[in-house]
């Protein structure tokens, strides 16, 4: 029999989780791991999360009916992707007292990029220098100077909804929709931070790892912990990253991007409030992995420690160009003879060309050595349909 009444119901709680991906598969299984019941609402039947919950909702993350028949399933409410109904779960959770974290309220502020950089800016947190606008035209570039960054306040990912223009001859290319303008920043490297908050407030920061994107698509190709920075950089940005959860007052973990600018300067880019890409390598690599942290936070139980056990590198495993269908792997033979390689599989039916299938890690006292594997890894493992 379940006590709903309890504070905590470890080790019988009920996890809701919107969103059946990858991060919600890796979640629900740690969850399991864990003791907890899982069920997930995700639009596909049999959804990677799916495999791993007690529960498949299937419907649309807009769909009030089936959010309602989450929630009424869980104890605590969590979320792996952002593009979800924030203004209906503020409404159940206000009228009904459910959990769910991180808040709805702070989930409509990450909603909103433009929002999100106000309060952050607002904070003092260090950002590119950023307007919102009602057109992008040649006036209000001007603001800014070429090349400019126009980013839709809503509904981007993987790098859609971002537009470097250029020269005033790209405005042709505009993205249509509500936008905001932003400085052009000359990178040097982009930062990631995992920051872990509780229910209590407890706060625990990991690694700050470096990430390098590929193109097309902007997805993140290889990642690099920890990040091969000065120590004062590793702190500097930890702290930001820790102030930028202070502020949304956020239970869960975050992922929080940061520019490295070509002239030494730390500056936000943004958070995601749930698990991130960048912190698959805390699985195998640091003693609390972040799907762990995530559902310590969540719960009310304390937070484990994010010590680095070893450097380590993380490929995402792409669908090829051109192939979509059923998957077939080619090479993986060859790809789990890597010494210290831990391969991942997310068992989404269909593959599509740049779709996240899976990833690895490399784990390495030497980080050189671990990318020499990784460049391997790209050689050999082939996604197709
Ligand atoms: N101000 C900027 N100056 C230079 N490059 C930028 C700037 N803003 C964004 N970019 C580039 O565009 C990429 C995508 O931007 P952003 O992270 O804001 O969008 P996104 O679609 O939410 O990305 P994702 O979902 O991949 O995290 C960044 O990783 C960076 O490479
Ligand atoms: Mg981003």
């Amino acid at each position: 029999m379940i006590n709903l009444n309890r504070e905590c119901a470890y080790p019988f709680l009920r996890l809701g989780i919107i969103g059946g991906g990858q991060l919600g598969r890796m979640m629900a299984s740690q969850a399991k791991q864990m003791g907890f019941y899982v069920a997930v609402l995700d639009p596909t039947p049999n959804s990677p999360a799916g495999h791993f919950a007690d529960v498949e909702i299937v419907g649309d993350f807009y769909d009030p009916q089936k959010l309602q028949e989450l929630v009424h399933a869980s104890e605590v409410v969590t979320y792996d992707i952002e593009h979800i109904d924030a203004v209906f779960l503020k409404k159940i959770s206000a009228a009904s007292g459910f959990r769910i974290h991180p808040a709805p309220e702070l989930l409509e502020i990450i909603q909103d990029k433009w929002r999100q950089k106000e309060i952050f800016a607002q904070h003092g947190i260090p950002v590119p220098r950023f307007q919102q606008v009602d057109e992008v035209d040649f006036a209000a570039c001007q603001r800014f100077g070429f090349p400019v960054v126009q980013k839709l306040r809503f509904g981007g990912y993987d790098g859609r909804g971002v537009k470097i223009l250029s020269t005033p001859d790209d405005l042709v290319t505009a993205l249509p929709g509500n936008s905001m303008l932003e400085e052009y920043v000359a990178l040097e490297k982009e930062l990631a931070v995992m920051v872990a908050r509780s229910t209590h407030g407890e706060m625990k920061c990991y690694a700050v790892v470096e990430m390098q994107f590929a193109a097309p698509g902007n997805i993140l190709d290889i990642l690099v912990a920890p990040a091969r920075i000065s120590e004062s950089l590793q702190r500097r940005a930890q702290e930001m990253a820790v102030a930028c959860v202070e502020a949304l007052q956020g239970v869960g973990v975050f992922g929080v991007e940061l520019f490295l600018s070509q002239q030494g300067q730390l500056l936000v880019n943004e958070i995601a409030p749930r698990p991130h890409n960048s912190g698959h390598y805390t699985i195998e690599a640091c003693a609390t992995s972040q799907f762990e942290q995530h559902l310590r936070a969540i719960a009310g139980l304390p937070l484990g420690s994010t010590q680095l056990l070893s450097p380590a590198v993380m490929l995402n495993l792409l669908g090829g160009p051109n192939q979509s269908g059923p998957p077939v792997v080619e090479g993986l033979a060859e790809l789990l003879a890597i010494p210290g390689l831990s391969f991942h599989w997310y068992g989404k039916a269909e593959t599509r060309p740049l779709r996240k299938m899976g990833h690895v890690t490399i784990l390495n006292e030497n980080i050189d050595i671990a990318l020499q594997h990784a460049r391997r890894v790209k050689e050999i493992l082939k996604i197709r349909a």
